[in-house]
């Protein structure tokens, strides 16, 4: 049994210009320690999916529709955002880091108090325990003079440093899920490399399944085990990481795919191409395959049927695609 199971989740926004259909009967699952990444272009659900996990939908506009999160033997929709049920899972069991670390640290509190609140709160430390256990993850990300540094407030630490943070606070009540949503796109490359490889690491360390949610698929390439590419309120595809980057089977696949760089290419051996077109509104969409417009694979069915279901291919590979695709990269 999965960890944590999602299944055929609808989160719609009602908006002055119609409906938004965010996140359109999407299914996902995680294991077990399993790293896994969400992937596809900015506006297509995936921040929508994450904190709908979560209840962290502001209603109105957002509504959570239909469908199911499973987690440890229960359905999280079935209790309200405000219970002491939520509460318990949010930041306790299932913890999510941002983009913009700034936005989720409190300028106010200094790291010691951010640190120690939640371990005090979900773990019933001690103050003089959830202290030294503050130290301990301080060192553990990796933050120098981790002691000292307690005392500082946010805005005394680079922007690299205070993702360090942010992943030590995360994990400080032992979650059995992080997720990082668009963790590293706030910061340098080589800062990116950094923090992934620390949130590697630590989630190893912890025991913690990491769901690293991204639009940039070289991200995940060197860090997910299994991948679900999303367009459009929906997964189109998903698999191991090596059934995706090896056998792509979804035109948008293909597409993401052209984008990222090889490893030891130049830009002049293979100009990178960019996907053509935009991602649609997802405002009052038709019913076919919401990619069709931008598909080079396109057939008449496509303009004739509504947008197809995840079909099996293979292994743990699913695509939801009429074109039997595949390219070998
Ligand atoms: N509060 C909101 N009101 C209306 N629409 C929203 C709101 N939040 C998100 N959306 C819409 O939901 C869609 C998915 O957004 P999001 O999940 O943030 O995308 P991603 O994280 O993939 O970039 C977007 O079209 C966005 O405009
Ligand atoms: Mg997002």
């Amino acid at each position: 049994m999965s960890l944590l199971s999602i299944e055929n989740l609808k989160t719609y926004f009602h908006t002055y210009r119609g409906l938004v259909k965010a996140v359109d009967g999407v299914s996902f699952n995680v294991d077990e320690k399993e790293i896994v990444g969400l992937v596809g272009e900015s506006g297509c659900g995936k921040s929508v999916s994450m904190l709908s996990v979560l209840q962290l939908i502001s209603s109105p506009p957002g509504e959570i529709v239909g469908g199911k999160v499973m987690f440890e033997g229960q359905d999280l929709l079935k209790y309200r955002s405000k219970s002491n049920m939520m509460n318990s899972i949010r930041g306790a069991k299932i913890a999510m880091i941002f983009q913009e670390p700034m936005t989720s640290l409190n300028p106010v509190l200094t790291i010691g108090r951010q640190l120690t609140e939640s371990m005090e709160v979900h773990l019933k430390m001690t103050p003089q325990m959830a202290r030294e256990r503050a130290v301990e993850l301080l060192r553990l990300v990796g933050i120098p003079d981790a002691k000292r540094r307690l005392d500082a407030y946010p805005h005394q630490f680079s922007g690299g440093m205070r993702q360090r943070m942010m992943i030590g606070i995360a994990l400080s009540c032992n979650p059995k899920i992080l997720i990082a949503d668009e963790p590293t796109t706030a910061v340098d490359v080589t800062t990116q490399a950094q923090l992934l490889e620390l949130m590697r690491d630590m989630v190893d360390r912890f025991n913690t399944a990491l769901i690293i949610v991204t639009h940039n698929l070289g991200v995940v390439a060197r860090y997910a085990e299994r991948i679900y590419v999303m367009y459009s309120g929906r997964i189109v595809e998903s698999g191991l990481a090596d059934e995706i980057f090896l056998e792509p089977r979804h035109p948008y696949t293909i597409g993401l795919l052209k984008c990222v760089p090889q490893l030891g290419e130049t830009r002049q051996e293979r100009r990178l191409e960019p996907i053509k077109g935009l991602p649609p509104n997802l405002i009052n969409m038709p019913p076919n395959c919401a990619f069709l417009p931008r598909c080079n694979y396109a057939i008449d069915r496509c303009n004739l049927e509504p947008w197809p279901s995840l079909k099996h291919v293979g292994g743990r590979h699913y695509v939801a695609c009429f074109r039997e695709i595949l390219e070998k990269s």
